[in-house]
């Protein structure tokens, strides 16, 4: 029966089993250890992977004594799925599982090559939002869907660390499957060792990044092509970064002076066609955080200008993209926090470098930003407020309002069917 899975790591093939009505955890349980045995899955790594859908499709038909039925069938983008649907015989009930087959990852996470392609193409980045709970998810996600844009989620070591990837996991999962008609991919942000891409990798990541800013350049050429290596060979695409951002994050540390670590061109050119990596983040003057300029924000266009130039189709990513909105910034010091200078990278500063060579843009600070904001505000004016759904629900809201105008800036609005 699993013939044609083979290849296929194990717990990646049951990638999600739906019931319907009130069929028995145990009896499914059984059905579960009953069909993996012979291909050896120990049913708890099974578990996380039940109860991330409902399909009722099958309820009300009969099935012979076997009770089981394979049906095979074709899902988008090549990958074959079985389906397999279980009746019990004292039961009018049933359920399904789907198995995944021919690949790493779950069956509606796209990876990012179809969205850079169109991007480039037509002028426009795609938003890769940071995510680390799921109000942040949310807020995303509902603003995608209205929307109908292409979207990156991406997560941090940090996020990884903080979240547990398996809650991560389960919130994307579920945006995924209420989100058909929307390409999402998940990426991993700043990964710095071959280990931790290779864990993502293995964990269903559909995209990872390798930082290697932080070596020499022949050092990051080696640890991306190590990583380059091993992605590819699993069907994941893979960033790299060359030249060095500014500012802090939790396990990202930049330099101070962002213009000395600007990205050579050449060395640009040079790194890609070595590595054979499929996009490149360039330091363009931007650094993360809310501190980005001391004086006026420049970015260096020409950086982009010059590798668009020669390398016409390949995408850039542009990280520590936050502008840093007033009206959080405004609530935030309003409200008691201290952020008197913080400062962002200009809007249409972002939207001249989407209709550039850049693709991916990234965003993490304005949602950290709009969540604070909302979360101050609330306890500010309702200090006797303590149910946490009224401020995150609050904060929720502002990140999807923040990330409908985002979607506009980066004009990726309405593009969600030519990625998928
Ligand atoms: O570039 C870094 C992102 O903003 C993630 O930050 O490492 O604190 O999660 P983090
Ligand atoms: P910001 O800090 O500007 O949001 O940048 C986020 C980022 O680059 C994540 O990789
Ligand atoms: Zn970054």
């Amino acid at each position: 029966m699993f013939e044609d899975f083979a290849p296929v790591p194990v717990h990646k093939r049951v990638r999600s089993a739906a019931w319907a009505g009130d069929l028995h955890w145990r009896r499914i349980r059984a059905y579960i250890e009953m069909i993996c045995r012979p291909i050896s899955i120990a049913a708890n790594t099974l578990r996380p992977a039940l109860g991330t859908g409902v399909n009722h499709n099958f309820a009300d038909k009969q099935f012979d004594k076997a009770c089981v039925r394979t049906v095979q069938y074709r899902r988008n983008r090549g990958w074959n799925c079985k389906k397999e649907v279980l009746r019990d015989a004292s039961s009018p009930v049933c359920f399904c599982l789907i198995l995944m087959g021919k690949g790493p990852h779950s069956m509606a996470l796209v990876d990012t090559k179809k969205m850079f392609k169109m991007a480039y193409n037509n002028g426009y980045a795609v938003g890769a939002f940071n995510v680390n709970n799921m109000e942040i998810t949310q807020g995303i996600i509902e603003a995608i869907a209205e929307e109908k844009a292409p979207l990156i989620l991406q997560i941090s070591r940090g996020a990884r660390e903080y979240a547990s990837m398996s809650y991560l996991r389960a919130i994307i999962d579920v945006a995924v499957n209420e989100n058909p008609d929307i390409p999402i991919a998940m990426h991993l942000d700043h990964g710095d060792t071959f280990e931790c891409c290779k864990q993502c990798v293995d964990d269903g990541f559909t995209s990872v990044m390798i930082d290697g800013s932080h070596h020499s350049f022949e050092g990051n050429i080696k640890i991306t092509k190590e990583v380059v290596d091993y992605a590819h060979d699993h069907g994941v695409v893979v960033e790299a970064e060359l030249g060095q951002l500014g500012g802090i994050e939790e396990d990202v540390i930049g330099v101070e002076d962002v213009s000395a670590h600007l990205t050579d061109p050449d060395q640009a050119i040079e790194f890609i066609e070595r590595t054979k990596v499929d996009s490149l983040a360039v330091a363009i003057g931007t650094s993360h955080g809310a501190y980005k300029f001391k004086t006026a924000p420049k970015l260096a266009i020409d950086v982009i200008e010059k590798i668009g130039a020669r390398l016409p189709g390949f995408p850039l990513v542009m990280h520590g993209s936050s502008s840093v909105l007033r009206e959080f910034k405004d609530l935030i010091n309003k409200y008691g926090g201290a952020m008197p200078d913080a400062m962002g990278v200009p809007e249409d500063a972002i939207t001249e470098a989407a209709q550039m060579a850049i693709c991916k843009v990234n965003i993490d600070t304005d949602l950290r930003m709009a969540l604070t904001a909302k979360i101050r505000q609330v306890f500010a004016e309702k200090p006797s407020e303590f149910d946490p759904r009224k401020y995150l629900g609050p904060g929720r809201e502002a990140i999807r309002l923040m990330v409908k105008h985002k979607l506009q800036v980066l004009r990726c609005a309405g593009r969600a069917a030519e990625c998928l």
